[in-house]
């Protein structure tokens, strides 16, 4: 560990760092790190109680961008920095956008990302200019953005950051070692939201590696759910923009660890997912992103399905998405002129 490291303790020991052993990284090998990781998991009395359970909620958005992407982001730009590399680029809907652009201006070096035209939460996009990626905002969706930029990269020497990319998957299976560590081997279910399938895909690689054996519950979002049905969808659409992909680029990889953990992929409603969001926000005081609030959405729509201790993976924060949070909520602004007797009524009044 780097001599600054090592005078901060080991919460904050960067996710390279802390599971060397575990990664394809040499010692000497250089470290593009903001300190990612070791995140909270916290337990959820309300959830446990509905479902009968001991539910715990991964708080993914703790990580420095906001979301579960910096753990894979660390090794892509680390080993693309280590290779000599001058640019990475990625296709987004916007989380791998931000996580890409922070590391790329960490590591000094240029990135772009091709993100849907107007799909893409302001969060995000307020983060991936602030780093000063270069932002092309396609007129298409997020399935034609990747097949774009992987011909580009086919052809010229600019280092993809998706998921396709080996060090994604192996810097988000540490996840998958966080929660087996604090819960002492003892999970039975996770769940968690697919999209480009990259994350589970990873925890699956986690837990294998562990010799862990969780099932894992993945769900989509039922207008881009192309796992459920079997087949590509051309024009995914969903609430929770995140997870608006209709061709996920780890299919495979991710049927794999729905099977062999002798699990499942679901949909859930768009419905479902808002309601999961705002218990989450309103009942544990986790506000999380709607496609995070997918894995709560699909575990309160199925159930835990016998499972005594679940995991939920809130992959990423509720700031980064306000529109949606603004046009969503159950509570009101009261107006008030300042005046001492409005004020009054303003807070004490019949709501
Ligand atoms: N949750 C959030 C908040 C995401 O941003 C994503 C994916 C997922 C879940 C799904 O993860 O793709 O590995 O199955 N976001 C990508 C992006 C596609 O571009 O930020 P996945």
């Amino acid at each position: 560990m780097s001599a600054e490291g090592a005078a901060l303790g080991s919460r904050h020991t960067p996710l390279i760092e802390r599971f060397r052993e575990r990664l394809p990284f040499a010692p000497e090998d250089p470290v593009v790190t903001l300190q990612e990781g070791s995140t909270p998991l916290v337990h959820a009395p309300v959830l446990s109680q509905m479902l009968g359970a001991r539910v715990y909620l991964k708080l993914e958005g703790a990580n420095p961008t906001g979301s579960f992407k910096d753990r894979g982001m660390t090794c892509a730009l680390s080993a693309a920095v280590r290779d000599g590399a001058k640019a990475v680029i990625c296709a987004s809907t916007g989380n791998t956008a931000a996580s890409a652009a922070a590391y790329a201006a960490r590591a000094g070096i240029t990135c772009a990302v091709i993100v849907p035209e107007g799909r893409i939460a302001q969060g995000k996009m307020a983060q991936t200019l602030m780093h000063g990626a270069r932002v092309i905002s396609l007129q298409g969706n997020f399935d034609q953005a990747l097949e774009l930029v992987r011909e580009l990269t086919d052809s010229h020497p600019i280092v993809l950051v998706n998921s396709v990319n080996e060090y994604r998957i192996e810097g988000q299976k540490t996840a998958a070692f966080e929660i087996d560590e604090d819960l002492q081997g003892e999970l039975e279910l996770l769940c968690i939201p697919v999209g480009n399938a990259g994350n589970i895909t990873s925890y699956w690689r986690g837990f294998a590696e562990l010799g862990a054996a969780p099932r894992l519950f993945g769900f989509q979002a039922e207008g881009a759910a192309p796992l459920v049905l079997g087949h590509p969808v051309t024009h995914p659409e969903t609430i929770a923009t995140a997870i608006r992909i209709g061709n996920p680029v780890r299919w495979e990889d991710a049927m794999s660890a729905a099977v062999e953990s002798r699990g499942s992929i679901r949909a859930i409603s768009d419905q479902d997912i808002l309601d999961a969001y705002r218990l989450l926000a309103a009942r544990e005081g986790m506000f999380c992103e709607p496609a995070s609030a997918a894995s709560v959405a699909g575990l309160l729509r199925y159930g835990p399905d016998g499972a005594r201790v679940v995991a939920c993976v809130l992959t990423g924060r509720g700031l980064k998405d306000p529109e949606t949070a603004i046009a969503n909520h159950d509570g009101h602004i009261i107006q008030c002129v300042a005046e001492r007797a409005a004020i009054e009524e303003a807070v004490l009044g019949e709501p």
